[in-house]
Parts: C-alpha cells; structure tokens; sequence
C-alpha cells in the first residue's frame, strides 16, 4: 500500500499526531489520501493525486421559503505543483461566481450528471508562490430546493407544529447537494462554519460552537462552528429548529423540540455511562462533547453518527430504554467510522461492522451480558437468514462488497451483524484481553485517517497474530472479508439466550397458547424473537388474539410495532390498516418505511388499495432516500 502525498501535504503531515497547535490559528493537520486500488472511490470525480481540498468554510443564510442554503465556500486546496485544476463534487449546485482569495475570477465548468453521482465541478486553480502549497477558492452558490441532504420541514412535521425545520444527511454521497467540495471518505476535511437563520430557530452541527449566537438585522441570528480535526466530508452535518437544550452528563446532552424533551432525555439517561464504557474499551473519547438531536420521525434513519453531535429518530424512544442501543452504536462510531473511516464505499463493514461490535460491548458493559448475548443471538439469525435468502455463495454475503455496489445498497444484516459477528469470532479466538489491546491500538494507529480492509488485516496479522501459525489458521481471516457465507468458525450465539421464547413460539404454534404473561417479563430482544419466529401466515382470528393477547397495537416500542404491522398487513388484517396508515404518514424512517409499503405492495390488489393513495398523501414528506426507495417499490418515477 502506498500512500500519496505532494510535497506540501508531505509537510503538514508532520502535523499528525502528537503535535499541538501552537498560538494564533489552530494548526491544520492534514490526513493522507490513499492511492491503492482497494481504496480508489468510484463515487466522486475528485482527483485527489492532483488536487485535494484540505479545510471547507462555510457562511450560509438558511432560506426556509426558498428551501435553499446560500453563500460561500470558501476552500483550502493542496495541490502538485502543476495542477491546473481541482475537480469537486456536485449535485445539483447552483453556482453564481468562484475568485481566489483576492476575489479574483477563476474559471469554473459543470459537467455532464452521471446518475447517482452527480456532476462533476471543475475550477481553475489559481497561480500560487511555490512554497506555500496552500491555495483558496472561494465559491459563491445556492444548494437546489430538492437537495437530497436536506429536509425541509413545514411546521406540521414537527411536534410543535408552529416553526420550520431543517435537518441534512449527508452519508453516503449526499453532502455534495449543499456543500461543493470533494465529496470522498478518504478526503477528509476540516471545516468551519457561520450559519443564519431565522431568530426563532436554534441552528446546531457537527462541530464545536463557537460563542453565542450574534443578532444579524431585526429577525435573524448567525451561529458559529468549527471541526479543527480532519473528517470525512459525509460528517459535515446541520439542523435547525425549534430546538432547546438539555444537559445529560458533564459532557454529554440532548437538543430536540421542547415538546419531545421529557421524553427524549429521560430515554437517555444512560449516554453519560455508555461514553465511559467505550472509553474503557478503546480509549479516551477526542472529540469534546457528545450530543445528541432528537429529530422530527421523518428522518430517514435510526441513527447517524455526525461528530460532537449523533442524530436520531425519536422512534427509539420506546418509554423504557429497550432501544437505546441506537446510541450506543452511533457513540461507538466515535472510534469506528469517525477516528478511523473506510476509504470507499465497498468496506462498509469497517465502519458498521466493527461499530456494530463496540456497540454491542458497550451494551454488555452499559446493560449486562444477558442482554447483549440476547442481542447477538438476534443479529446472529438475521445473518443466517440473509445468507440463506442471498445464497451462500453470493458475492452480495461478503464483507467487502464487489465495485460498483451502491454505498446506499449494502445489506445490513452482512455489513453490520456478519462484520460485527467476524470481530465477536476474532475476540472468541483470540481471546478477549489480546484483542481489546488489539482493537484500541489499530484506532491509536489509525486516528484521523483513511483505512481499507486490506489495512486492517495486514495490521491485525503483524500486530495481533504476530507470525502465530495455528493462530492465523484459527482465524480465517482472508475467509471473513473475502468470502461469500459464513467461516466455519463463526462464533455461534449461546442456545440459552433464547431457550424461553423458542420454548414459547413452538407452543403457540402447535396449540396457539399466546405467552401472555411471559410477554410482560420479556426483554425487547426476546420480544423480536418471538415475532420474528412466529409463522408467517395467520388468519384474522389468530391476530386478533395475538393483538389482545399481547398488546400490540398498544405498544409504545416501534420495533414492535413494526413487527406487528408488517405480520397483519402481510395477512391482509384490515383492523391494523388504520394503525399502519397513522405509522406511515408520521415516521419516516427507511428501515421501517419501505418494507410495509413491501408488504402491501405484494399483497396486491388489497395491499395497493391501501399503500397507493397513503403514499400520495404522504411521498413529500419522506427525505429524499426513503422516498427513493419506496419509489421503487410503488413503481413511482420521480
Ligand atoms: N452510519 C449509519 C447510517 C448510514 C449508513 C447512512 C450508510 C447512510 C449510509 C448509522 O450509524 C447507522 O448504522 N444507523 C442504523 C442504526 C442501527 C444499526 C443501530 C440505522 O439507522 O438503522
Ligand atoms: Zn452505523
């Protein structure tokens, strides 16, 4: 592996590690672009050997009428010595003029848009002293009303309901529809940022603040920020709301909207404990605070690991803690994914693999073995079951995933739960002090840079394995990354984890006894289980005891109900078609969103009866990436 560098970038990387900044401004440490072919990403057009942006700075107005940020970016560019140009990354962007610092004109092009990629932005570089390396560009641009990393809320679509919001999502490759820069993993950037907006709104992003908020005219007020430590550009994150704030731990807190903040801070109770737990794993925590935002439910994920500042669905609030793995998970990306990033899409499992592991250490550490054991045996069936649907020897069931698979096409349950079982089996092996020791001094190694699967092997066998032969054949790694299926030394889930409720679903199945009372002592794990095991085809009857029996369309827990409702619809239960409506047109969530309109989808007429007009009502107010996957589904062209 060889790693790329001008002779300018070669310079600032004295900077990485160890060296402080000193007074004045706050010295730039500049990562390494990696040049191997395992780590090329075929989703920018940024030509990072010859130009690369080193630091974005951002000072945007957010228009809420127009649905549109505008202003400027301004760049740091380093490039060799006789690069002309520098390619960024666009989607959409509406650019008005770009200068060098001195607000001199440079030429600027857009290219032809290549379908999921955008278009590529090039500009001339401007003319610079030879031993100053660093260039600046300033771009002056508005983002498009349907920039894909941006939702516009209108006031319904909060819980208060009286002001607007916005909130952006920026991985994969989405930040290229608001920000112009290059939009790669293994670009990382630092960034600063002035935002305004309008004075009710408090503005927050993945950075620390900087001061109070200042007064700009009668009815607008500017935020600051700053990201000192190289990210990947996908990290760059924003929201804006009627947001309030609420403190947590001495450095942990929640923003969200004051309707939601009893709710949401009482969940996260534990966010304090989870950051101590992790830190006792893999070391100290480096990036200041960790808050998090409470999102409106139209936001498309569970989770997003935006730095300083984790972004989450208000469906995890489930009253009783049940599911505030989420958090542990997005923390855990702290490590995985934030300090150490994949370089391209296809090692997605770098980051949610192994982020999938932490979380589940911190789970044992936060909430006790038994129901982290219960929660592997879950991930360790939805393995199985993707696995046996894909085929075992299906190229899609590796870790690392084959060119040209969309970074937004991984299937979860091999990336996150396959690459989360891969360390679990590596720990079991190896055994579990070697390995923490292991893990904590690849993040050490790795920090603020770009890694690769071939990375990570290559510094497990010299650091880990250390020529041990009977040890690397235990292993199996090259198995684990490479191969389709599952290694003969997956470490399976201990048979007891869920010996009551297997115990329960054979039950029921030969005589219908609904487990009533056990339900009531059940974990949210052993609760999945049961759903999950259950068969698949029940008559009406059946599902109305089901319903009665457990409570289910009383539940509070949205990985229950969403169980349930994809059970009924997929039996054509018409009680459970308004409760499926009134989920469908509040949460946006992707996971959850598009596989019930799949369900409806086929049960045909019946099911399109239902899904058709529901989505019409409600296809706005999807984000961009849920919206593009129910699309799919409903055969909807956009
Ligand atoms: N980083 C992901 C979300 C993501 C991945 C967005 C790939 C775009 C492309 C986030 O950390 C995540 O994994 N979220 C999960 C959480 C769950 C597995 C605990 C989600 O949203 O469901
Ligand atoms: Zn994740």
């Amino acid at each position: 592996m060889r790693i790329m560098f001008s002779a300018a970038v070669a310079f600032s990387l004295l900077a990485v590690g160890g060296c402080k900044p000193g007074a004045g401004a706050p010295e730039q440490i500049v990562a390494p672009v990696l040049t191997s072919k395992e780590a090329s990403d075929e989703f920018t057009f940024a030509r990072p050997q010859e130009a690369r942006v080193t630091h974005v700075s951002l000072d945007l107005n957010l228009d809420f009428a127009a649905k549109e940020v505008a202003g400027t970016a301004a760049l740091d560019v380093e490039a060799a010595k006789d690069a002309k140009e520098i390619i960024l990354d666009s989607d959409g962007l509406r650019i008005a003029q770009v200068t060098d610092s001195a607000g001199n004109a440079l030429k600027w092009q857009i290219g032809a848009r290549v379908e999921d990629k955008g278009e590529p932005l090039t500009i001339q570089l401007p003319a610079v002293a030879a031993a100053q390396g660093v260039r600046k560009i300033v771009i002056t641009y508005k983002s498009a009303p349907d920039a894909e990393a941006l939702q516009w809320l209108a006031p319904e679509q909060t819980a208060g309901g009286k002001h607007p919001y916005l909130f952006s999502q920026g991985q994969a490759i989405l930040n290229r529809s608001w920000i112009p820069t290059q939009d790669s993993p293994g670009i990382r950037q630092s960034w600063d940022a002035r935002i305004t907006a309008p004075a009710a709104l408090n503005v927050v992003m993945s950075g620390i603040v900087e001061g109070k908020a200042q007064p700009v005219g009668d009815d607008r007020h500017r935020f600051a920020f700053r990201m000192d430590k190289p990210v990947a550009p996908y990290l760059i994150a924003i929201a804006a709301g009627n947001i309030e704030f609420q403190e947590l731990g001495p450095r942990t807190g929640v923003w969200t909207e004051p309707e939601t903040m009893k709710a949401a801070a009482a969940e996260l109770a534990d966010t304090e404990a989870m950051v101590t737990a992790a830190e006792g794993l893999y070391g100290d925590y480096r990036w200041g605070r960790y808050d998090v935002i409470v999102l409106p439910p139209s936001f498309p994920y569970g989770g997003m690991e935006n730095p300083v500042m984790t972004f989450l669905t208000p469906t995890f609030i489930a009253g009783d803690r049940s599911l505030t793995g989420l958090v542990a998970h997005e923390l855990a990306h702290s490590w995985s994914g934030n300090l150490v990033t994949y370089a391209s899409w296809r090692d997605g499992w770098l980051n949610e693999g192994v982020t999938s592991y932490i979380e589940s250490r911190i789970s044992e550490v936060v909430f006790g073995e038994k129901r982290a054991a219960q929660e592997r045996a879950l991930a360790f069936a939805g393995v199985e079951k993707a696995i046996a649907e894909k085929g075992a020897t299906s190229p899609l069931t590796a870790l690392r995933t084959p060119d040209g698979t969309s970074p937004f096409d991984t299937e979860t349950a091999v990336t996150y739960d396959k690459g989360a079982l891969f360390l679990h089996s590596v720990e079991k092996i190896a055994g579990r002090k070697r390995f923490d020791a292991w893990l904590q001094s690849w993040f050490d190694a790795h920090a603020f840079q770009p890694a690769t699967s071939e990375m990570f092997l290559a510094d497990m066998r010299k650091n880990l394995v250390k020529g041990d032969a009977k040890l690397e054949a235990a292993l199996m790694l090259d198995d684990w990354v490479y191969a389709p299926g599952l290694p003969a030394n997956a470490l399976r889930p201990d048979p007891a984890a869920f010996a009551a409720v297997d115990a329960a679903v054979v039950r029921y199945a030969a005589d219908g006894t609904i487990p009533q009372r056990e339900w009531a002592s059940w974990s949210n794990a052993e609760r999945m289980r049961f759903m999950q095991e259950m068969p698949e085809k029940r008559s009406s009857a059946q599902l109305a005891a089901l319903d009665s029996g457990l409570g289910l369309s009383g539940t509070g827990n949205s990985e229950i109900r969403f169980l349930w409702l994809k059970l009924a619809l997929g039996n054509r239960y018409d009680p459970a078609v308004p409760q499926a409506e009134a989920f469908l047109s509040r949460v946006g969530r992707n996971r959850m969103v598009t596989p019930l309109y799949q369900v409806m989808r086929e049960q045909g007429a019946w099911g399109m009866a239902i899904a058709g007009p529901l989505y019409q009502r409600n296809r706005a107010g999807y984000h961009a990436f849920t919206r593009g996957n129910v699309d799919k589904e409903m055969g909807v062209k956009d």
